[in-house]
Parts: C-alpha cells; sequence; structure tokens
C-alpha cells in the first residue's frame, strides 16, 4: 500500500515545491508580446465607455484613434518629452515655490509658451451650452478654470481647433460674469483674475480672465457660466469657465481644456456640493483605447480601491493632489531606499508623462530594473533625457519585471506591465536633479488603474484594470 501511495505524494510534494520555487519568478515577470511596443491605428474600444449610473464621459489619447473629431498627427516622443520636461519643470519650481504665481526671477528660466498645455495627452468629449455642442478639452488635474475658445474669434487670436468654435450667441443658456460680482472678485485669490472687460452686457462691464502656464499668459476672455453635458441625463448647470477670445501658443487642435485640480474654480471644486468634491479617471493602456473621467466615488461601494493619504502643499496652492511615496519595488524585490527622500511629496499629475523621482529613488530604480532587464540590448541615452530605453526589433515577445509603488499606509499598487512602466520602450521614470524637491507620479505610471480622488476623506484610491 505504502508503495503505491507514495509515488503520488512525492509527485504532489514535488510539484508543489517546484511551482514555489518558480512562483517567485513567474508571478514577478510578465511576458507581453513585442506589439504591445506598437501604435495602434484603429480604436478597439466602443465610445460608450462610460461607466452605468455614475456622471462619466469617455477620455482618449489626444493622438490616438479614439478622440472623435480625428486624431492630430502624434509628436515624436522626443518632442513629446520635451514639451513634458518643460511641464514638470513648470509644477515643481511652482511646487517649490509654494505660490500660485511665480516671480520675475522665474520668468528667465526657458519655458515655451504653451508647453505645459501642450503636453497634456488626454481629452474628454463634452456638451457645452443649450442645445448642447461637442468640444474636445484636455483634462488637468494641474489647472483649475476651464476655457473654451469662443466665436466670434478671428485666425489671429484663435488657434485652429477640432470642432467648430463654441458660440456663445447660439446657447439659450450662456451668462457672461459681470465684474463686480464676488465669483469675479475671487478669481484673483488663484491669479486667473484679469481685470473688467470693454465689453459690456446691458451695461455691466464683464468679468476678465486670464490663465498663465509657465509664466506666460496663453488665454484670456470673458469668465462665464454655461451648462455642460457629460452624458444624456447628466449636467451641470451654471458652471463657470473662461470663455477664451484670445490664444497663443504651438497648440494642436483641441477646443479648450478642463481643469481638475483642487482649488475653487475647478470642474471637480465647483460640483462639490453634488460630487463631494470627489472624482476619477481610468487612462487606458494604449493610445488605440478608451477610458473615462468621473464625478463622484462610486456608488456602490470603494471596496475595489485601495487607499493612501491625499494633500495639498500649501491652503494658498491648493491646486496639485500631493501623495506620500515610501517605496518602489522591481520583480517583487524591494529598493533599498531612504524613506527620507520621499519627504517632500509626490504630486500626481494627469498632464506630466515620465514620473519625476527624487534623484536617490530614481538611481536605485534605474539599476534593478535594468538589471532585471539585462537580456535586451539598451539603447545609448539620447537627447530626450530617458537614460533606460531598449531595443526590442526581433523579439516577439518581451519579458518586463512587475514595478510596484508603496505609499504611505503601506498601500501597494502594481503599475500595469507593459503600458504602465514603459512607454515606446522606454523606461518611463526620470530623476530629478536633487532629493530635496517635491516629484510628480506622471500618467504612464496611472494607465489602467482607476485613480479616485477624494478631497472629503483626503484619500487617493487605485483600482487596478478599471480600463
Ligand atoms: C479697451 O478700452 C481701452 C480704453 O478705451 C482701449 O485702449 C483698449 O484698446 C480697449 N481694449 C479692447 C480689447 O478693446
Ligand atoms: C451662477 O454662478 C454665478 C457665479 O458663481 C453666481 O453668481 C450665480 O448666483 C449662480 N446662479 C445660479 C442660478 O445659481
Ligand atoms: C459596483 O458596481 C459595479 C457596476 O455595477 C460593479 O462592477 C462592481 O462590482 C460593484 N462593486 C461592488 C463592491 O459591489
Ligand atoms: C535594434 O536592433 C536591430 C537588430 O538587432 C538593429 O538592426 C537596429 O539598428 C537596432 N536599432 C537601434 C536604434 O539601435
Ligand atoms: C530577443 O531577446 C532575447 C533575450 O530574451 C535575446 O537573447 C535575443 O537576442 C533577442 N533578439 C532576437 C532577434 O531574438
Amino acid at each position: 500500500m505504502a508503495a503505491m501511495v507514495s509515488p503520488v505524494l512525492w509527485c504532489a510534494l514535488l510539484c508543489c515545491l517546484y511551482s514555489v520555487a518558480l512562483g517567485g519568478k513567474e508571478h514577478n515577470f510578465v511576458v507581453v508580446p513585442a506589439s504591445s511596443f506598437e501604435p495602434e491605428a484603429a480604436c478597439s474600444t466602443s465610445v460608450t465607455s462610460e461607466l452605468p449610473n455614475r456622471a462619466s464621459v469617455p477620455l482618449a489619447h489626444r493622438h490616438g484613434p479614439c478622440v472623435p473629431s480625428g486624431a492630430s498627427g502624434k509628436p515624436s516622443l522626443a518632442e513629446r518629452l520635451r514639451r513634458d520636461r518643460a511641464r514638470a519643470n513648470y509644477i515643481i519650481r511652482k511646487a517649490s515655490a509654494r505660490t500660485k504665481t511665480l516671480s520675475a526671477g522665474d520668468a528667465s528660466v526657458p519655458t515655451f509658451l504653451g508647453d505645459s498645455v501642450d503636453s497634456l495627452e488626454y481629452v474628454v468629449t463634452l456638451g457645452i451650452g443649450t442645445p448642447p455642442v461637442q468640444q474636445t478639452v484636455l483634462i488637468d488635474t494641474g489647472s483649475d478654470l476651464s476655457w473654451v475658445q469662443c466665436a466670434p474669434c478671428n485666425s489671429a487670436q484663435c488657434y485652429p481647433q477640432k470642432d467648430p468654435l463654441f458660440d456663445p450667441s447660439k446657447s439659450s443658456t450662456f451668462a457672461p460674469i459681470p465684474c463686480s460680482t464676488d465669483a469675479c472678485k475671487a478669481l484673483s485669490a488663484d491669479s486667473y483674475d484679469n481685470g473688467c472687460t470693454n465689453a459690456t452686457d446691458g451695461g455691466a462691464s464683464l468679468c476678465g480672465y486670464a490663465i498663465e502656464y509657465g509664466n506666460h499668459a496663453v488665454t484670456t476672455g470673458v469668465y462665464s457660466t454655461e451648462t455642460l453635458t457629460l452624458n444624456a441625463g447628466v449636467s451641470v448647470s451654471n458652471f463657470s469657465f473662461g470663455c477664451g477670445s484670445n490664444q497663443h501658443g504651438p497648440y494642436d487642435k483641441f477646443d479648450g481644456l478642463l481643469g481638475l485640480g483642487g482649488a475653487p474654480e475647478s470642474l471637480v471644486s465647483q460640483t462639490s456640493s453634488v460630487y463631494g468634491g470627489t472624482f476619477s479617471y481610468c487612462l487606458p493602456p494604449t493610445s488605440g483605447s478608451a477610458g473615462f473621467l468621473t464625478l463622484g466615488a462610486p456608488s456602490n461601494s470603494t471596496a475595489d480601491f485601495l487607499f493612501t493619504p491625499m494633500r495639498h502643499l500649501s491652503p494658498e496652492l491648493a491646486t496639485f493632489y500631493v501623495v506620500t511615496l515610501t517605496g518602489i519595488s522591481v520583480g517583487g524585490t524591494a529598493l533599498d531606499i531612504p524613506p527620507a527622500v520621499f519627504s517632500k511629496g509626490m504630486i500626481i499629475d494627469s498632464g506630466t508623462v515620465i514620473t519625476g523621482l527624487p534623484k536617490t529613488a530614481y538611481a536605485a530604480l534605474r539599476t534593478a530594473f535594468q538589471s532585471a532587464m539585462s537580456q535586451y540590448p539598451l539603447l545609448p541615452p539620447s537627447e530626450n533625457g530617458l537614460d533606460t530605453c531598449y531595443n526590442f526589433t526581433g523579439n516577439s515577445s518581451v519579458t518586463v519585471p512587475k514595478v510596484a509603488l508603496t505609499f504611505s499606509g503601506g498601500t501597494t499598487v502594481d503599475l500595469s506591465v507593459p503600458s504602465g512602466v514603459l512607454v515606446e520602450g522606454c523606461l518611463a521614470f526620470r530623476g530629478e536633479s536633487s532629493d530635496g524637491s517635491s516629484g510628480i507620479i506622471g500618467n504612464v505610471n496611472q494607465r489602467t488603474l482607476e485613480l479616485l480622488y477624494d478631497s472629503g476623506r483626503g484619500s487617493v484610491g487605485f483600482r487596478s484594470g478599471a480600463c
């Protein structure tokens, strides 16, 4: 009897040991087809990726095939990264100054007009006015005041855009905000004010707004209110936004911007009585698929989310959402990074592409990642500022280590592999020049996660595999 049973037992035991031994390796690396690194020609997601029973709109990559009014040509990775660097510099400078406006001395820092906006990569399409007119706008957690270009506007003052210009005269719900109102005066607290305009409405001078991105005014016009339609049955009435009459910059085609920051002018703050100051989005894994942007928390449960505390840099700078990173792991192994390196916090930004880590943290990540990927030829560092790029030519599949970020409270978030780790074959992280400033969690790392920004609870939640 014993002789008959033991081979079975042995086999079971051996199999078990074998899978434990292999398990570490298998679970900490992901084999992905090389086609994951190629751009998509068609949109694979149906346009209705809205969430049932939630105030949501589909979201897509600005240069991909899922944008309703047609994709504009995608700039090269080098150009996208140049814009991205300018945006990141702008955000870091603003964050370290802890103020909304940069002093005159900062103006000499070479930021290019519009770069911090032109680097934005994700758009949503929503309706504005009554009847609603479709507009495709960039989403931006790094600014607050939303705007669209408004008719009439000649080609010297407005850049060419995807859809016809929004024409306030054709909307029954449009109203310019008078200059004398509290709503107009409040703009100065966030440096979006621009005095009173010459234009009048029934004799009253109107409220001017101006938004400076990277210390250059890029949009000015009349602060106004309008009805915003997110999807059938969900609208936001009396939404304050900028009706833009003067926009300059090297833009490529989009109709405006939707500000999702934490200051009072943002869509999130304006709708807080209804949605609790909570919103979420999911950035899709590729530019050939769609994600979503949603106001409010899921109504049934947030049990699928992992949360970490969220704060703002200062009461005066409520725009940015800040979390604390405490550790990073590569291929299941925690990197040896002194926690003090992360003490200035990480700004989570929808508009920055590459994650900027404190210098010491990036050095540790780069070493571990390059070691885990040592079977693939590393490309020489290029002008785009990324130093961990691979040549996968000829490989039908690529084995990529998992990368996980651990946040305060012990919340560990596995990044999507490869979409959340690599961008066009390059590790989507870079090192800041020192350990002394805030870092930024860029949008590549955020792909496929639903990020739930909950200002009421003071937390950010992460849900894997959401789009
Ligand atoms: C506003 O009025 C002032 C003074 O009348 C004039 O100099 C200025 O050009 C006007 N601005 C616009 C935009 O019309
Ligand atoms: C609409 O918003 C403006 C500006 O915030 C405010 O002054 C006005 O009272 C609001 N109107 C309604 C009907 O809520
Ligand atoms: C909440 O509802 C969504 C959509 O109906 C569903 O997919 C999800 O599983 C639900 N979550 C829980 C925790 O019940
Ligand atoms: C990548 O590798 C292929 C084949 O090994 C080679 O022909 C090509 O020149 C390499 N590309 C770069 C950018 O180094
Ligand atoms: C593909 O990847 C392997 C490493 O796994 C490498 O040894 C090989 O040279 C690569 N290139 C080709 C053409 O297979």
